[in-house]
């Protein structure tokens, strides 16, 4: 198989070369060729074996001669490229971290731990664009899933806390110096216990509304929390709200939808993605089995006792940031009754949330 890759420098690109690279995935690809936009002829990065020098990711006729093309470029490139490619007549299978092709009809969502069966169908039909999800969905998706493919699952209100990387690389910046211009404007006083906290604040307060950096997500987000994420659609939703339910409803295939919803909010975490989910149950059952439901789920799912010692250590971007665990945990029943389940989901968004899937759904082609 000869594989293409694009847009592998980027943030999600470098997370996807460093998760292959851990798993050995480049030994068992026969041919892997590195495109680039701007660096024609250069150095391709190391993967542990000789391949060729960089080919333009403009080239149709390049492109053409791939199997696979797994694109981490971003949203422009897919709409510039794609579209060219098939009408070439390429038939090649197309892996792709945008979400311009996501909602296509001819598309998959992927998140095989979750939905391996509707990858294995559209395999057998013939389906070759494969897509991978958006990061909040695929976590919730990892931590629950237990309880969606055990059909227990009425409807989901998703309360989302999101991190700077979903925005990018520049967000992820801005939210640092954001943090160090809020510091530097107190930070004599900070180092003089005696000084007053009110002081203080109110400094902090108003560096916050003049200095800290807006450039790139537009509001400050250092000491404080942004409640919009991408678009306005014209129903009140943000376009991220929106994907809750077209995006989970599609992964999993289901027939009827489930009702998804709640609102995404963006706060100054580096990479971990949170839920705090109402999950409305069709019917009672013990907690003891919700728990073993949701365990079972997959091999990623890391239950968290509902115990305030374990729950903020465990269930913490501190904790989870880096790792591939997904860890599920403030699991309980609310006062509106029996059938009414909250639970706590957090994931590290460049992981599960954006490479891991590309690269698993590459091996499921490959072997
Ligand atoms: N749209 C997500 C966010 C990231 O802004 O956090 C990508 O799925």
């Amino acid at each position: 198989m000869r594989v293409g890759f694009v847009g592998w420098r980027g943030m999600v690109g470098s997370v996807l070369m460093q998760r292959m690279r851990e798993e050995n995935d480049f030994a068992v690809i026969d041919e892997p060729v590195f495109f680039t936009t701007s660096n024609v002829g250069g150095a391709a990065p190391d993967v542990g074996r000789t391949v060729p020098p960089l080919k333009d990711a403009r080239n149709i006729d390049e492109l053409k001669a791939m199997d696979a093309i797994v694109t981490c470029q971003g949203g422009d490139y897919t709409a510039e490229v794609y579209g060219k490619l098939r009408e070439a007549g390429w038939n090649g299978y197309w892996i792709d971290a945008a979400s311009s092709l996501r909602m296509e009809d001819n598309a998959i969502i992927v998140l095989d731990p979750v939905n391996r069966d509707v990858i294995d169908a559209g395999l057998a039909n013939g389906v070759k664009d494969f897509i991978g999800g958006n990061c909040t969905n695929s976590i919730m998706l990892m931590g629950m899933g237990g309880l969606f493919r055990a059909g227990l699952v009425e409807w989901v209100s998703s309360m989302t806390y999101q991190a700077a990387s979903g925005g990018g690389a520049n967000h992820m910046r801005e939210l640092l110096k954001g943090m160090g211009v809020v510091h530097a404007a107190v930070a004599d006083e900070l180092a003089t216990p005696s000084s007053a906290i009110l002081d203080i604040d109110r400094k902090v307060a108003a560096t916050i509304r003049e200095d800290v950096p807006t450039e790139f997500f537009g509001a400050p987000l250092a000491g404080g929390l942004i409640p919009w994420i991408d678009k306005q659609l014209d129903n009140g939703q943000s376009k991220e709200e929106w994907k809750g339910q077209a995006e989970v409803n599609k992964i999993l295939g289901t027939d009827a939808t489930i009702p998804v919803d709640g609102l995404c909010v963006r706060i100054g975490a580096m990479r971990c993605h949170s839920l705090a989910l109402t999950v409305k149950l069709k019917r009672d059952l013990p907690l003891d089995e919700i728990e073993s439901i949701i365990k079972s789920g997959n091999d990623w799912v890391k239950w968290v006792p509902n115990d305030r010692e374990i729950s903020v250590k465990e269930l913490t971007p501190a904790a989870i940031t880096g790792s591939l665990q997904v860890g599920v945990g403030r699991v309980r029943k609310l006062n509106m009754g029996g059938e009414y389940l909250s639970a706590f989901v957090i994931g590290d968004q460049l992981l599960w949330g954006a490479a891991e899937p590309l690269r698993r759904m590459l091996r499921i082609l490959i072997e």
